[in-house]
């Protein structure tokens, strides 16, 4: 949700920033702006929209504005102020000698604005952003020095933030801080980066320093200083990113999200390198940390997390109640902080989010940790906010996801939790040694059977074109899949904008069906097993109503043939599995049908891919 980046060294600082901004265009495409240091003064280029928008400003002036060497650059997903220019960062003081970029929201922003109208400042926007450079900028009129400038603003500014800052009388430094807010700083030869994430930064270095909260470094091409926010001086952590510059790349493919749900199989593959070995041999996961006896003591478990990281955490319940005898609770993260919930130290608390920056999943575990439960974070991004706050941390090592649409995390979060599951089923010895063993044999063969339904996409292809047009789209399912049905319906919706709705298909009779007309397509997820029955008798019913009747089965039955006006078959799988197959196909269909209506597909309207605002 925005994103961040700066430069500071010998080289242009135009590309760098330019370069950087494309990588974070997944954090949000409303408005993209940079400052830099043109012979000596700060000039500010805006522009609303899509990145591209500023590139062709900044590019009909590339000669000049190729001179500085010192920059910030910021891509914005709105929250206070509309999407246009004014309101885009950089923003500046009165005098326009400041600029700040910022990801995150300054909640006192409104007393702030009103005691610095009071002292003469102008405001532009309509912001919570520009307080901070004005409030930068009395500070910095106050001390002449630009760290302690941030650092006493950052005492009167309450929220979250990640800053960078530049002042055109402190040649060639960039202050930056955070808090609540993901910040690194990329550490080259003679040459300072600052980022919200890695991407920005990782074709440029790979060494790397994570700010913690209330931090505050200083950089100049040849110094980095690191202070808390007393003014201490705290010592460098640097570490080695872990990301390649090709993970970045399409790879031939058109979209990223196609390159990433290609990569499913793979990405299963690493889930389970080094966990499950063979069939006969127990999962082995050194993650998690609670030991034997607590794994044993748990009553309950409570799972937070939001969107597709929600439709994961309610397989995993699934998965869990089924084998670990454990009482599940699934709830969105940002319901679960506004209630009291319920737990103690026999409550395992986990929190699923791909990019470890979800604001309201982070304040969820934070309040869960607070009451004494263990926390369990599994998440794609092992450097991240939430990261921190686990005793038990379990990446699920899908390699970055830059599709605003999650695809392959998701499928790595489901497979975790199988893993997750049969380890405290094996702890606990609530399955049976071969219900656990089939599905060891199912998750192993599982890369082949998702390899053989990308190989059939041409017929995912076919049922997307003859959907494409309609208004509405209704999933049914039931069990275990109902969380594959209402994740292939947010695929859809957030990529094509086409109203869907994912249903237990048993709910149906009980008010949706009145929707049911020649018009409307209902996808049954008819994956057989204990209600494959049940499944198909809903369907008959919605085809007794006249809507177009679309399968996704494993099933051979020819019967299916006079029900169904498309079908798309996947390979035979266990029930139990069935989710990590079934959504492949509900994936594609989303992505062909929102590339045959010319979607953005990979930066859909209105969404980012990291939400670091409650
Ligand atoms: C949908 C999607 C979002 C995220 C949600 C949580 O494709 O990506 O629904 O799943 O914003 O994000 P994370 O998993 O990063 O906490």
């Amino acid at each position: 949700m925005c994103g961040i980046v700066g430069y500071v060294g010998s080289k242009s600082a135009l590309d760098i920033l330019l370069e950087g901004l494309t990588n974070l265009e997944y954090r949000g495409y409303d408005s993209a702006g940079i400052a830099v240091n043109v012979e000596g003064k700060v000039e500010l280029y805006k522009a609303e929209g899509k990145l591209q928008n500023l590139k062709n400003i900044t590019t009909a002036k590339k000669e000049h504005i190729e001179k500085s060497t010192i920059g910030i650059g910021h891509i914005r997903w709105a929250t206070h102020g509309a999407p246009n220019t004014v309101n885009a960062h950089p923003h500046s003081c009165n005098c326009g000698r400041v600029a700040v970029v910022h990801n995150g929201i300054i909640e006192n922003y409104k007393e702030l604005r009103v005691k610095l109208e009071k002292d003469g400042c102008v405001f532009k926007s309509q912001t919570d952003t520009e307080t901070v450079a004005h409030l930068v900028a009395k500070k910095y009129a106050q001390t002449k020095d630009l760290t302690e400038a941030v650092r006493l603003a950052t005492k009167e500014i309450e929220g979250a933030y990640a800053l960078a800052v530049i002042h055109q009388d402190v040649k060639n430094t960039i202050v930056a801080t955070r808090r609540n807010a993901p910040l690194l700083v990329g550490i080259g030869e003679n040459e300072y980066y600052v980022a919200s994430d890695v991407p920005a930064i990782i074709k440029y270095t790979k060494n790397a320093m994570y700010l913690d909260d209330n931090q505050i470094v200083t950089l100049t091409p040849s110094s980095m200083k690191l202070i808390d926010i007393d003014g201490n001086s705290i010592s460098q952590k640097i570490e080695t990113l872990p990301w390649e510059p090709v993970a970045l790349s399409k790879m031939g493919y058109k979209h990223f999200m196609l390159k990433e749900i290609h990569e499913q199989p793979d990405v299963v593959r690493n889930v389970l390198s080094g966990k499950l070995r063979a069939i006969d041999e127990k999962v082995i996961l050194n993650e998690v940390t609670l030991n034997r006896e607590s794994l044993k003591n748990l009553n309950r478990i409570q799972i937070v997390a939001c969107g597709t990281s929600l439709h994961a955490a309610m397989v995993g319940k699934y998965i869990i109640e089924e084998l670990c005898d454990i009482p599940v609770d699934v709830e969105p993260s940002s319901e679960y902080i506004y209630r009291k919930t319920v737990g103690d130290k026999n409550t395992l608390v986990i929190g699923v989010s791909q990019s470890g920056e979800t604001a309201d999943t982070i304040t969820a575990v934070r309040q869960a940790k607070s009451r004494g439960s263990h926390i369990l974070i599994v998440t794609n991004r092992p450097d991240s906010t939430m990261a921190r706050e686990a005793d038990s941390l379990v990446p699920v090592n899908a390699g970055i996801e830059v599709s605003v649409a999650a695809t392959k995390s998701y499928m790595a979060q489901v497979i975790s939790f199988y893993l997750l599951a049969i380890y405290i089923a094996e702890i606990k010895d609530s399955a049976s040694k071969s219900i656990l063993e089939k599905i060891k044999r199912e998750l192993i063969i599982l890369p082949q059977k998702l390899e053989k339904v990308l190989s059939h996409k041409d017929d995912v292809q076919i049922c997307a074109r003859k959907f494409a047009n309609s208004k509405d789209f209704i999933f049914i399912a039931r069990g275990i899949n109902f969380p594959t049905a209402l994740e292939g319906a947010l695929k859809l919706k957030e990529i094509s904008y086409i109203n869907a709705t994912g249903y237990t298909a048993g709910e149906l009779k009980h008010g949706p069906i009145a929707m049911l007309d020649e018009s409307m397509p209902v996808l049954a997820i008819l994956m057989k097993g204990k209600v494959y029955d049940k499944i198909l008798s809903n369907a008959e019913e919605a085809k007794a109503r006249n809507a177009r009747m679309i399968a996704l089965t494993d099933s051979e039955d020819v019967k299916l043939d006079d029900l169904f006006e498309s079908i798309i078959r996947v390979p035979e799988v266990d029930e139990t599995l069935s989710p990590a197959l079934a959504i492949v196909p509900l994936q594609l269909l989303a992505y062909y049908i929102a590339e045959f209506l010319g979607k953005d597909v990979d930066q859909p309207r209105n969404l980012a891919k990291s939400v670091t605002v409650e």
